[in-house]
């Protein structure tokens, strides 16, 4: 089976084939950060327009790449939500009008669904049921327990700001420019993370919830409250920040696992592309025994591979696709049975 992704929740525009015999045989992403990036932030009806001006061209890319015409193509899969309404009708008005020319089903994807399976993109492919999942991104932090496909039991959440939300503010703090996340972690690098110290909010708190809000602000009191704010200030003050909120991420991680008596994790989402996350997680899952699957660095941010794959996973389970969804800018990753 041949399955078409389409990702435009936010500000990736994004095409992939997956094929169940090959993986992945083309995919394109056409980034929009460099035009929100003056505004500081995602621009959403900018988003839209930007959308539909390159998806269009990016799909004939995409399929002539993987050699392919609409007739090898037998299923599409389509980003339905949670993300930006705007963004989410173009990617979603396209593929329904190409299903429809073309006599192709088209399939709503869960955009976090698309996340949480990313790792099964990698060589080593998915663990076992059940794994717990380490879902962090823009909007998101989630921890949840997998059964299977469809079954999802959250068992934290952030109360107030996404893990990578935080990375943005503090960024802006910095002076960084939009996404936050990778500029903190390229200016870390010539840090030292004790010179500042930050709280780990929630950390004492006997659930699996988190909070990033408070951490932010701390980012902030600790920028006004330094004398000489130089260059190496802002690197150890970025350092600082990308620690506090891979501790907190990860000892959160590993007790959910031990509460649950989960011996494999799985991380996802933007901020699962940050190293010193992946350098933490791997030093506290070793003295824990637990396995950790993280997906390929171009597969943790946005893209259309990841929709594609779960949409393969989709179609495979449901042999009635019907037209009887819609773009859902609120979908909860807990509604999907
Ligand atoms: O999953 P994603 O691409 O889009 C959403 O679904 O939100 O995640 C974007 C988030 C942004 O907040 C960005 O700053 C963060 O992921 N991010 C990172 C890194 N790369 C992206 N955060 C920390 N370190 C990174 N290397
Ligand atoms: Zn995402």
């Amino acid at each position: 089976m041949r399955v078409l992704g389409i990702e435009s929740s936010c500000d990736e525009t994004a095409v992939a084939i997956y094929a169940h015999d090959k993986g992945i045989i083309a995919e394109a992403v056409a980034s929009q950060i460099e035009t929100h990036a003056k505004f500081g932030g995602v621009v959403p009806e900018v988003a839209s327009r930007e959308h539909l001006k390159v998806l269009p061209a990016l799909t004939q890319q995409v399929l002539a790449d993987a050699g392919c015409d609409w007739s090898s193509i037998d299923g599409i899969a389509v980003t339905a939500g949670p993300g930006l309404m705007g963004a989410l009708l173009v990617g979603v008005t396209f593929a329904r009008s190409v299903g429809l020319v073309n006599n192709i089903p088209v399939l709503p994807v869960h955009h976090m669904e698309g996340h949480l399976f990313a790792p099964g993109l990698s060589d080593e492919g998915l663990p076992a049921f059940p794994f717990m999942s380490l879902l962090v991104s823009g909007g998101h932090t989630l921890l949840i327990r997998v059964d299977g496909l469809g079954q999802y039991k959250v068992i934290g959440q952030t109360i107030d700001d996404a893990a990578g939300e935080c990375f943005d503010k503090a960024a802006r703090v910095l002076g960084l420019p939009y996404p936050g996340g990778p500029e903190i972690a390229k200016l870390a690098k010539r840090g030292d993370a004790s010179v500042f110290k930050l709280p780990r909010p929630m950390l004492n708190k006997a659930n699996f919830n988190f909070s990033f809000s408070g951490l932010k602000t701390a980012v902030m009191y600790a920028a006004k409250g330094c004398t000489n704010f130089d260059a190496q200030a802002k690197a150890d003050l970025a350092a600082a920040t990308e620690l506090a909120i891979a501790d907190v991420l990860v000892k959160k991680a590993m007790r959910a696992c031990k509460a649950e008596d989960i011996t494999t994790l799985v991380i996802a989402g933007g901020v699962a592309a940050n190293q010193t996350l992946r350098m933490t997680l791997d030093k506290a899952s070793k003295a824990q025994d637990i396995n950790v699957f993280v997906p390929d660095l171009a597969y943790c941010t946005d893209n259309a591979a990841m929709i594609a794959y779960a949409g393969a996973l989709r179609f495979q389970q449901n042999d009635k696709i019907t037209n009887d969804w819609d773009a859902n800018p609120r979908w909860k990753l807990t509604d999907l049975t």
